[in-house]
């Protein structure tokens, strides 16, 4: 491949067998420079692989990988930032001499890093915390510390495999907003999760493998553009004036003591459209809901057979 500057990170064809058993196949995409892209499937599908294999701990069975342009993440590990799957820190170091030492590691010197440790744990509530050690910090807490050293040496491509696991709601949020400050200093960020909600606050771009596979790659709104519109409304006019409705695929009836319908729209009709017929032929709504559908469907209409058979398929032969 050759070296192409938009691109933080392309996958191409890239495939990992352990002996007969194929982890990731045939998987390509590429993640834009300053995008947020979130990598998403179920367990087992092949993510902590594929990221593993992105930044050259195990080697692809096929195809080829490339990393801010080049074709080894070795040749720019001091420019990336990773978050591995299990958390490991020192248990008796401090976040201080943690994130000191992590920075250096990426080649940072001394005392450049020691004033980013202050920074970084100040700016996430846990200066109180510098000197503590690691073993009395709540798990938590650590993985904030973790977080912090991921990114404390300024990398332009921060990789994190499961960040959100194991923060509470407020941690997340501010998780979220590390991300996103991330993506405005113009750095890549590329993360995992199993959580929709993150990645639709969040990504620019993402992909879903299902058994290792690509089963989905592109924008939140190209995602959405998959799943047939719905619309769910409450009224009292009959059936059938529903079904006559402009741009209509499909009326199911919910709730027939409350006049509860859910409507699919026809592919390319707009649920303006449906809303603005019903008050042109005196459909009285009690209510009308057309938001849009959420990653989560998605997912499990993607893939939501994929994650079943995953775990069959890990427990014995293919079916
Ligand atoms: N070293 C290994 N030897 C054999 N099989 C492996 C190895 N590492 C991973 N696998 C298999 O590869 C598949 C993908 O695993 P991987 O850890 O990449 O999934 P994941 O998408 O990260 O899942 P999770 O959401 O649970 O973290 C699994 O079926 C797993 O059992
Ligand atoms: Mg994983």
């Amino acid at each position: 491949m050759t070296g192409s500057n938009d691109k933080a990170v392309a996958f191409e064809g890239v495939g990992k067998s352990y002996g007969d058993f194929r982890a990731v196949e045939d998987l390509t995409f590429a993640v834009p420079k300053g995008a947020i892209y979130g990598f998403l499937g179920p367990n087992g599908a092949g993510k902590t692989t594929s990221l593993r294999m992105m930044l050259g701990m195990i080697r692809p069975t096929t195809g080829m990988i490339e990393v801010l342009g080049s074709d080894s993440a070795m040749g720019v590990r001091e420019r990336v930032g990773y978050l591995p799957e299990e958390r490991g820190l020192y248990r008796r170091m401090t976040p201080v001499e943690t994130i000191v030492y992590l920075a250096r590691l990426k080649g940072m010197d001394g005392a450049a890093a020691r004033k980013r440790a202050l920074e970084l744990l100040e700016r996430f509530g846990l200066a109180a915390f510098g000197n503590t050690k690691i073993e009395a910090l709540s798990k938590g807490m650590a993985q904030k510390v973790q977080i912090l050293g991921t990114i404390a040496h300024g990398p332009d491509l921060v990789i994190l495999d499961e960040p959100f696991s194991g923060l509470d709601p407020v941690n997340q949020q501010v998780l979220e907003e590390l991300i996103a400050d991330l993506r405005a200093e113009g750095r890549t960020v590329l993360f995992s999760t199993h959580v929709m909600q993150h990645a639709e606050r969040l990504c620019d771009r993402l992909v879903l493998i299902a058994r290792g596979r690509l089963a989905f790659e592109g924008t939140l709104e190209a995602a959405r553009s998959l799943m047939p519109r719905v619309i769910r409304l409450k009224t009292r006019a009959p059936r059938a004036a529903l079904g006559d409705l402009p741009g209509v695929a499909s009326v199911a009836l919910e709730d027939e003591a409350h006049g509860r319908y859910e409507i699919k729209l026809a592919d390319g009709a707009e649920g303006e459209a449906l809303l603005r017929a019903c008050f042109e032929r005196g459909i009285a709504l009690e209510s009308f809901d057309m938001s849009e559908p959420a990653l989560h469907d998605i997912f499990v209409s993607l893939v939501g057979d994929g994650a079943r058979e995953a775990d069959a398929r890990t427990g014995g032969k293919a079916a």
